[in-house]
């Protein structure tokens, strides 16, 4: 059948081009009807079913309620992919305020999500406390720095100056001088987080956020490596996650050197100590929540001989402390930073000594494909590393992937951290979809939420739930997820199975109270 519409009858045309597409698909489809070629329907109901069974949570038996749960959820999100602006396929700064009004995401944060298992030590907290709290203690100082950036430190007298840097002047009498001291306070914020409303503008490349991430990593710095601020800081940290829902954490912390008011340093013994006593403490307090447990970690930007040392050490507390120190880690770019195998040496050193540290490896959080640094995700599984830190590169690499598939290897998916860090824009692309397709071993986390102005693991499970699982990803998914972080984690089987206990009976208590 042939339509010919003349350009004056197109005039008359009482339909829209728009319209016109439907018409004509109309057409087309009954064409194909009469010539009885359709694929046979039951096939395709198969094929469908076949493919939704191999995504994770695709194995999941439901319960009537979590099926209750489901089908609220799946009708939620039908809304919300059509609402004007659907916050996955947004830069996160600018969908933070879409996200918190969406009905899914309250969900989400009232779900018990388990364990998280990447997230490091310096964007633990929030930067309100930081400035509101910490920066208003006494023997405050602080310096400005040439790259408009701001450095503190905690001190009985004024400090020595540091290059690069303004005088050492005492907050307080900074304070004391300015006029509008929540502006001056919401500067500081700002210092401290990468958060701006315009981060293309901001951030046009990887290079100008890796420098702006680096530098904010120094200004929290020398506030959270005070003793008494570091603490309460451990303890805040733990609040925040609590709140959030999470019950156990494995935190990524250098052996970085924690100091007194009169200049005293404490050495990493005391931190490790300090990050037991004050979990004691949070635990004490909170029954429910299951623990700590530190991933050492060190910059890739360091020399053979200083990662050495580093590991060393790592090894010597480890033996003193089995049930906090779990694993070792090399951090920083990783474009910029050394690969995992120019370490090798140095690397091979536990299994030598027969040590029982686990290498839990940031690897391929790039998109340079082909380069050495592309090969991490191969080295890290070489070196059995027990998870892969972010793992973008992994679906492009087929024979890491089934290494990783088959020796039950999780990828730490982030997807936030891979968004302002400019390796996707638009979630819904995010390489973790094929995996999450694939039904490849996963775990949601969050990097370094406070750096990216959130908190927890909420918002990187919606990011994964919504954007990048779309209307695929249902509550076996999220099941699946939760029980994956707790594991998938270095805690030994019979804390995992205390942990898992106390995940069911909240997760029963939640889909209960929100099936109805
Ligand atoms: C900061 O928080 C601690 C608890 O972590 C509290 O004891 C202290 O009073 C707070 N200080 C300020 C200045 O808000
Ligand atoms: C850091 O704080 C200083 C002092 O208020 C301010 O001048 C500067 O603009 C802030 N830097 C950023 C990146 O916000
Ligand atoms: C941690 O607690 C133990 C036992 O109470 C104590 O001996 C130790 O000094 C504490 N360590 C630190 C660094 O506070
Ligand atoms: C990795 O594990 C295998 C099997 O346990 C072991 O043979 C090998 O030596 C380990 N490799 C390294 C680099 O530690
Ligand atoms: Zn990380």
């Amino acid at each position: 059948m042939v339509i010919l519409i003349s350009a004056q009858n197109m005039k008359k045309f009482p339909y829209t081009i728009c319209n016109m597409k439907v018409f004509m698909t109309i057409l087309m489809f009954t064409t194909v009807n009469e010539s009885k070629s359709i694929p046979d329907p039951h096939q395709r109901d198969q094929l469908l079913q076949q493919e939704a069974s191999q995504q994770v949570g695709g194995r999941v038996d439901l319960t009537a309620a979590e099926q209750r749960l489901d089908s609220l959820l799946h009708k939620l999100k039908e809304q919300e992919m059509v609402a004007p602006h659907f916050p996955p396929a947004m830069h996160f700064f600018k969908a933070k305020p879409y996200i918190q009004k969406s009905p899914i995401f309250r969900l989400l944060q009232k779900m018990p999500k388990g364990a998280v298992l990447h997230i490091h030590n310096s964007a633990l907290v929030g930067v309100d406390w930081l400035v509101m709290n910490v920066t208003y203690r006494p023997h405050c100082y602080v310096c400005f720095t040439w790259s408009g950036s701001v450095q503190f430190l905690f001190s009985t007298q004024r400090p020595f100056p540091r290059w690069g840097c303004s005088a050492w002047s005492l907050l307080e009498h900074v304070r004391a001088t300015i006029s509008d001291v929540s502006a001056f306070d919401k500067s500081l914020m700002k210092n401290l987080t990468l958060f701006t409303e315009e981060p293309d503008v901001a951030y046009p490349t990887q290079e100008v956020v890796w420098e702006r991430f680096e530098q904010t990593f120094m200004a929290i710095s020398g506030l959270i490596t005070f003793a008494p601020v570091f603490k309460d800081y451990i303890y805040q940290g733990l609040q925040q996650l609590y709140d959030d829902n999470i019950l156990y954490l494995e935190l990524r912390a250098g052996l970085s050197k924690i100091y007194e008011l009169d200049g005293t340093i404490r050495d990493s013994e005391w931190s490790i100590q300090t990050y037991r006593n004050i979990t004691e403490q949070f635990r004490l307090e909170h029954p429910d929540f299951v623990g700590v447990r530190i991933i050492v970690t060190v910059h890739r930007i360091l020399s053979l001989s200083q990662v050495e040392i580093a590991l060393k050490e790592t090894l010597e507390l480890q033996k003193r402390y089995p049930e906090i120190i779990t694993g070792f880690d090399l951090v920083g770019r990783e474009d910029s930073g050394k690969p995992i195998w120019y370490f090798r040496e140095v690397l091979s050193l536990p299994t030598e000594v027969k040590a029982k540290l686990s290498y839990i490896f940031h690897a391929g959080e790039t998109d340079s494909y082909g380069t050495d640094v592309d090969r991490n995700v191969l080295d890290a599984l070489l070196f059995n590393t027990t998870r892969i830190g972010h793992g973008f590169a992994v679906a492009h690499h087929p024979l890491a992937k089934e290494l990783s598939r088959k020796r039950r290897v999780p990828v730490e998916v982030c997807p936030i951290s891979n968004q302002v860090l400019k390796l996707v824009s638009d979630l819904r692309n995010h390489p973790a979809a094929i995996l999450m397709s694939e039904g490849h071993p996963l775990v949601v986390s969050s990097d370094d939420p406070t750096l990216f102005g959130n908190a927890g693991l909420s918002y990187d499970f919606y990011e994964v739930f919504v954007g990048i699982g779309g209307l695929s990803a249902n509550v076996g998914t999220l099941k699946e997820l939760a029980i994956n972080s707790i594991r998938y984690s270095s805690l030994p089987t019979v804390l995992q199975d205390k942990a898992m206990i106390i995940w069911q009976q909240k997760w029963d208590k939640f889909v209960l109270e929100n099936s109805l």
